[in-house]
């Protein structure tokens, strides 16, 4: 991965990413501070007693570190053009589909109006030359049972999924209302997969779950067992986001596009496989039950993405 991310590149690069005291967040500053990046961070406070953001000290690393909301639109505003950014990438978001059901409306204030914030900054900053926005793989209408490429349907049923793909929609009417024609920013959407690494104390998500519940000597409650998801780690797709970053600054694309950062096949595997392989490396002996709730009776099952064309990229 090392050798694919360009430091000639991002050396005193000017890059602003909102999101980084969540897990991608955190995870991308360190990347791009590696690089050599200058960096300012725009998001909220992180909101679990433990975090990445706390524990690789990237207060300390980042250039500017600026706790705000996404959805005041004129701070936001403020602090890009101060940050004379060259790059943004978007990531502040609520990002759990549980947390979704509990308060749909924060969530599409958080990640609707968040994005279109965004996007109007970014049309009207003229230092910034590319931007990615994260979405998500959960985008793809699930009622099509198939390996979503980028062209296919979208159509979220949950808030969280639905919340994404009108992100995508803004971000449709922005790129073809403002960015096709002036060329003056390339921006993307990237839909990546369920991610796993160092640093996620989410709940509601599979991995930091079972370390939980192994630690407590809990019995591991789980949504959807035999449901299968475009497991990766985290590192993957965020060096993917810096590697359409630095090619979409250099126009190297002539048609603005979404792309897919997800695994290969093989390793599309089913939450019971990561469950037990998890506890199997921890010698501990879990008792897996599947969570008897109708909540999330319409998350997919088969949740796979054609990941072709950020392959032929990196
Ligand atoms: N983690 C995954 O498996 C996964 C999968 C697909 C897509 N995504 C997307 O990737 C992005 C990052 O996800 P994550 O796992 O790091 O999530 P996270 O919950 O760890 O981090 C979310 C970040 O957004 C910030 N934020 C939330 N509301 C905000 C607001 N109103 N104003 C400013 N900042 C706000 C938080 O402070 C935090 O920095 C999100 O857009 C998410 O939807 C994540």
């Amino acid at each position: 991965m090392k050798k694919k991310l360009n430091l000639n590149f991002w050396k005193n690069k000017k890059v602003f990413v909102t999101g980084h005291t969540g897990f991608k967040g955190s995870w991308l500053t360190l990347l791009l501070k590696y690089l050599g990046a200058h960096v300012t961070g725009y998001s909220l406070k992180p909101n679990n007693k433990s975090s990445l953001f706390k524990e690789a000290k990237i207060k300390k690393i980042i250039d500017k570190s600026i706790i705000a909301d996404v959805r005041d639109k004129n701070r936001l505003y403020k602090e890009i053009k101060k940050s004379n950014a060259n790059i943004v990438f978007h990531l502040a978001a609520q990002a759990l589909v549980r947390e979704s059901y509990i308060d749909p409306i924060k969530t599409f204030e958080t990640n609707v109006m968040g994005t279109i914030n965004i996007l109007e900054s970014i049309r009207k900053i003229k230092s910034i030359k590319s931007s990615v926005i994260i979405t998500s793989d959960k985008v793809y209408d699930i009622k099509k049972n198939k390996i979503f490429k980028e062209t296919d349907l979208l159509g979220g049923v949950d808030p969280y999924s639905a919340s994404k793909v009108c992100c995508e929609h803004a971000f449709n009417a922005f790129v073809h209302s403002f960015f096709d024609q002036k060329r003056m920013c390339s921006v993307a959407t990237a839909r990546a997969g369920n991610v796993i690494g160092g640093g996620d104390y989410s709940k509601d998500r599979l991995i930091p779950d079972i370390i939980r519940a192994i630690k407590l000597k809990k019995k591991i409650i789980i949504r959807n067992p035999k449901s299968i998801r475009p497991w990766q780690h985290v590192l993957d797709p965020v060096s993917g986001y810096i590697i359409l970053a630095e090619k979409l600054y250099k126009n190297k694309f002539n048609k603005i596009h979404s792309w897919n950062f997800g695994p290969d096949l093989s390793n599309c595997k089913t939450v019971k496989y990561i469950a037990n392989k998890l506890a199997l490396s921890s010698n501990s002996s879990i008792k897996i039950l599947n969570e008897k709730t109708k909540l999330f009776k319409k998350e997919t099952v088969l949740l796979r993405l054609n990941n072709k064309k950020a392959k032929k990229i990196a």
